[in-house]
Order: C-alpha cells, then sequence, then structure tokens
C-alpha cells in the first residue's frame, strides 16, 4: 500500500519502539517524516534508513515538553518537507509505579511530556492544518487510561489525552482535521520501565501473555498499522475515536474466565 505518496509526517519520539515503526511504516508508505527523539542518534539513524528505502526524513532532537519547543519543531519540520498532514503524538514519560512514591515533581514532569507536549504539538500544527483545510493528529494513549495498572501519573495524564483527542476531534473537525487515539496494551519495547521490570524480571513478558486472549503481547508494527489506518484517508469518517490495540486485553478479564469456564478455553 502506498496511502501516503505526497503527504508529510511527524512523529515524536520516532527514534526508538513504537515511534520508530511509526515512522517506518508511514515513510514505507510513500510519506516524507520528521523524526523527533529527545535522542538525537536514534532519531538520525531513523531518518538514515527511511532515506535508504528511497524516501525523505529528516531527525530533529529534542525535547518535546521544553518551553517552544512544539513551535520550532513544527516549523523545522516544515522547513525540511514541505506543509504538515500528520502529527502522530507518541512521545511519554513513565515515572514512579505507585501512588506513594509519585512526588511533585514526578507527576508535572510525566505530564509535561506525555499530555501537555501532545497539546502544544497540536496547538503548534493546528493553524496552518486548518489553513489547508485538512491534517490529521493521532495521539498514542495507553491502556492505563483505561484501567488502573500502576504508574499513577502517567495513567492520568494517558486519560487527559484521550480527552484532548475528542475536543481537538470536535474542535476542528468542521476545518477537514480529524484527531483520533490509538491505545495499545503492552508492547514489547526498550521502553525504560520495561527495561527496568525486565532486569528484575526476565520472564516478564511470557508472564503477562496470560492475561491477553490473542496469547501474545504486542509488537511495535501492531501499533504502528492501526496508526496508519488512522492516518489514511480511508479512515476519513473516522474522528474522536480510541482504536484500542491491546490483543483483547481490556475486553474482558481472561484468568478469571478461564477460571469460571472450566473446561472451557
Ligand atoms: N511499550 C508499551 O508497552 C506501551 C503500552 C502502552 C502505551 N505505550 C505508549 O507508546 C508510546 C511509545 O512507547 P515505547 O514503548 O515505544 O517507548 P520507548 O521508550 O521505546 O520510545 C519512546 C521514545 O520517545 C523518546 N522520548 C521520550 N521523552 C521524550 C521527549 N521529552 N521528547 C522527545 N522524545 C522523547 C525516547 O527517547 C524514545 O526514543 C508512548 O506514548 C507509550 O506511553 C507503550
Amino acid at each position: 500500500m502506498k496511502r501516503f505518496l505526497a503527504k508529510t509526517a511527524l512523529v515524536t519520539g520516532g527514534g526508538r519502539g513504537i515511534g520508530r515503526a511509526t515512522a517506518l511504516r508511514l515513510a514505507t508508505e510513500g510519506a516524507a517524516v520528521a523524526v523527533v527523539d529527545l535522542d538525537g542518534g536514534p532519531a538520525h539513524e531513523v531518518a538514515k534508513a527511511i532515506g535508504e528505502i528511497g524516501r525523505t526524513a529528516v531527525g530533529l532532537e529534542a525535547d518535546v515538553a521544553a518551553e517552544g519547543a512544539a513551535a520550532r519543531l513544527i516549523e523545522a519540520a516544515e522547513k525540511a518537507l514541505g506543509p504538515l498532514d500528520i502529527l502522530v503524538n507518541n512521545a511519554a514519560k513513565t515515572g514512579p509505579a505507585d501512588l506513594a512514591s509519585t512526588d511533585e515533581a514526578s507527576w508535572d514532569a510525566e505530564f509535561a511530556v506525555t499530555l501537555r507536549a501532545a497539546w502544544a504539538m497540536a496547538r503548534a500544527a493546528l493553524p496552518g492544518m486548518t489553513e489547508r483545510g485538512r491534517g490529521v493528529i493521532v495521539n498514542i494513549a495507553s491502556v492505563n487510561a483505561l484501567t488502573a495498572l500502576g504508574n499513577p501519573a502517567y495513567s492520568a495524564a494517558k486519560a487527559g489525552l484521550l480527552a484532548l483527542t475528542r475536543q481537538i476531534a470536535t474542535e476542528y473537525g468542521p476545518a477537514g482535521i480529524r484527531c483520533n487515539a490509538v491505545t495499545p496494551g503492552t508492547v514489547h519495547t526498550d521502553n525504560p520501565s520495561w527495561t527496568s521490570r525486565l532486569a528484575a524480571d526476565p520472564d516478564v513478558f511470557t508472564k503477562l501473555e496470560r492475561w491477553y486472549p490473542v496469547g501474545r503481547v504486542g509488537k511495535p508494527e501492531d501499533i504502528a498499522a492501526a496508526v496508519a489506518y488512522l492516518a489514511a484517508d480511508e479512515a476519513g469518517f473516522v474522528n474522536g475515536a480510541n482504536l484500542v490495540v491491546d490483543g483483547g486485553l481490556t475486553a474482558g478479564l481472561a484468568p478469571m474466565t478461564r477460571e469460571l469456564t472450566p473446561g472451557g478455553r
């Protein structure tokens, strides 16, 4: 499929994991991509990989939560690639696992990257999109926005991101702009919270599989495919939606269902 020929995209946190897979997926389908990451090395590496498949890309090193970063990033991306069609707000910050260990500094830092930066990026991109009468924003949320799984500040920020998604969808839908969310379940990435859990328990992903009706945790490419669908014109009537991509995790309580259904699956 080549759904993004002559389109431009910006992916925050595009240097690794889900953001990297998303940048590569959009580019594979034709998009020119601005890869934004706190770590310049991975951002430039992904931009280089996109160049090697014959597409245009630029790597931009930035903290999306820094003062004024959003406007600078939209400007830099548009200068390099042309007017922005697709914005993917993927960067996030995960802090302490429980309420007792969450302090003011970690609460603010997690909200700054996970929610405020998504708002700032959208706010910086929307005037140009409005002028052109077209644009798509995809926000990467989390199952933590739907059900309590620890990391209270991150989870509350992700729930806020779903509210922001609905706000942009309704306010800017009449201007030809769509905004949707993708809500991943567990995805095997090198995210710092997974790296530390893996260090404590090398079997963590295998143990989590029993919660997933599909029998596995996610891959970055599972999420990238959902982002690509929402970003494409074929999703033209999808606006303000939350596409849950979690292998059925939040559809029910798989281990409990098995206990209640002796002899069942
Ligand atoms: N991996 C999972 O299990 C999972 C589950 C649900 C939701 N998500 C969400 O998916 C998204 C990506 O997660 P991932 O697992 O791929 O993470 P990751 O840590 O592998 O990649 C995130 C990237 O974002 C970059 N980044 C972090 N803070 C940044 C900032 N302030 N400015 C710019 N870049 C920044 C990091 O350098 C990194 O390259 C996040 O929004 C995360 O909350 C992940």
